[in-house]
């Protein structure tokens, strides 16, 4: 399993995303978004499975559910679920912060 590290340092990370900011990160040949929530991170593919919706704007409910804002499927953030099976599961990755940075990893 690859990781990859955004930015030098713990205070790197959070002096450049604020809370509720999302980014584009480039992992090898797939880009996905980083959103963080408070002090934590979110990483998932930008596009719905369901129909393509950007996941730009998506909500993130107590750290643990997207919801689409096209139709409103949910997908569980630890696993990518959808949380009533309606679609493929989203591609979620881990996404932890460290005194190094923003580590990123899974598989892409
Ligand atoms: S495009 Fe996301 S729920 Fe339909």
């Amino acid at each position: 399993m690859k990781t990859y590290t955004i930015y030098q340092s713990q205070q790197d990370v959070l002096e450049k995303i604020s809370d509720g900011q999302v980014i584009t990160v480039q992992l090898g040949e797939m880009k996905v978004y980083v959103k963080r929530v408070g002090l934590s991170f979110f990483a998932f593919e930008r596009y719905c499975p369901h129909s393509g919706a950007d996941l730009k704007k998506a909500h993130i409910h107590e750290g643990r559910e997207l919801t689409c804002p096209m139709h409103g499927y949910c997908y569980d953030m630890v696993n990518g679920r959808e949380v009533r099976g309606r679609s493929r599961s989203l591609k979620v990755f881990g996404a932890i912060l460290s005194e190094n940075g923003l580590e990123i990893f899974g598989s892409y």
